[in-house]
């Protein structure tokens, strides 16, 4: 394993013993409200505190962006972290979150984990080398046909200001496929079209931490990526479409008249 990589994966596995200490306890944690529909708790600041501490130590001049405590440092390598994405499923002991870590070579996403600390999957992916689901080698579905297909995708629930962008969308695509899904972690949505439980997923409105580790596991399996443009803007753009080769195809076919035009300039 890449020493960085091993990095990550010891820094996602604190931060999980971190989230599974408090999650029997939700009810007592301390709470604050970010914004409309926007928490962060206890949880999400120790466990953060966590993965940068076991960073600092192996990597001090290495830059951070972490969802909770900003950007610190700057150079060719940078640590994209979400201490624990889902957090409204945490807070209400709905099972489906992850940690999601993703570190940047000159801006290229270069070594990736999402843990899974509920189930004990963790996937890991390092450029060029592959990505794996604990210790086997992941790869996309085979999935050709969108009628088969299974979806995921993420609801507004910020910011309501493309609401109808969404439902627009999502009424052309929703009588296409075989079923979507809204599981409220984008981290492990994307995990999971990597190791095939999915066959595509798109949401807009997303944080460069929720997709950093999860888009390379997305690459490194075999799929495909790209924001609603069919550009790889997605992490400045926070818009992304996934899915296999065929199903990412079909997606951004259906998606790409909904999207407002400057959302592509
Ligand atoms: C959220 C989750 C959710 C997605 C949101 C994200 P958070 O992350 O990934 O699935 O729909 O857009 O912000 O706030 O729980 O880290
Ligand atoms: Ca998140
Ligand atoms: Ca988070």
């Amino acid at each position: 394993m890449h020493p960085m990589l091993n990095t990550a994966v010891k820094a996602a596995r604190r931060a999980g013993k971190v989230i599974m200490r408090y999650a029997s306890q939700i009810d007592r944690l301390t709470v604050e409200s970010k914004g409309r529909n926007d928490f962060v708790s206890q949880v999400d600041r120790e466990a953060e505190m966590e993965i940068i501490e076991v960073i600092r130590r192996g990597y001090p001049d290495h830059g951070i962006l972490a969802e909770e405590s900003g950007r610190q440092g700057k150079g060719d390598y940078l640590w994209v972290i979400d201490p624990l994405d889902g957090t409204t499923n945490y807070l209400h002991g709905y099972p489906q979150y992850a940690v999601s870590i993703g570190l940047q070579y000159q801006g290229k996403p270069y070594q990736a984990v999402v843990f899974d600390p509920l189930r004990n999957e963790l996937f890991t992916a390092s450029r060029g080398a592959g990505a794996q689901l604990n210790d086997r080698r992941l790869r996309v579905s085979g999935a050709v046909r969108l009628e088969s297909a299974l979806l995921a995708t993420g609801f507004p629930f910020r910011d309501m200001d493309h609401l109808d962008v969404f439902i627009s969308t999502f009424r052309d695509i929703l009588p296409r496929v075989s079923g979507v899904r809204r599981a409220g972690s984008a981290a492990l949505d994307l995990a999971h079209v990597a190791c095939g439980r999915l066959d595509g997923f798109w949401e807009f409105g997303l944080s460069p931490w929720d997709l950093a580790a999860g888009s390379l596991l997305i690459e490194e399996a075999g799929g495909r990526i790209s924001d609603f443009c069919g550009g790889q803007d997605y992490l400045e753009r926070g818009n992304i479409v996934v899915g296999t080769p065929k199903i990412y195809a079909e997606l951004l076919r259906l998606i790409a008249p909904h999207v407002p035009s400057d959302w592509c300039v």
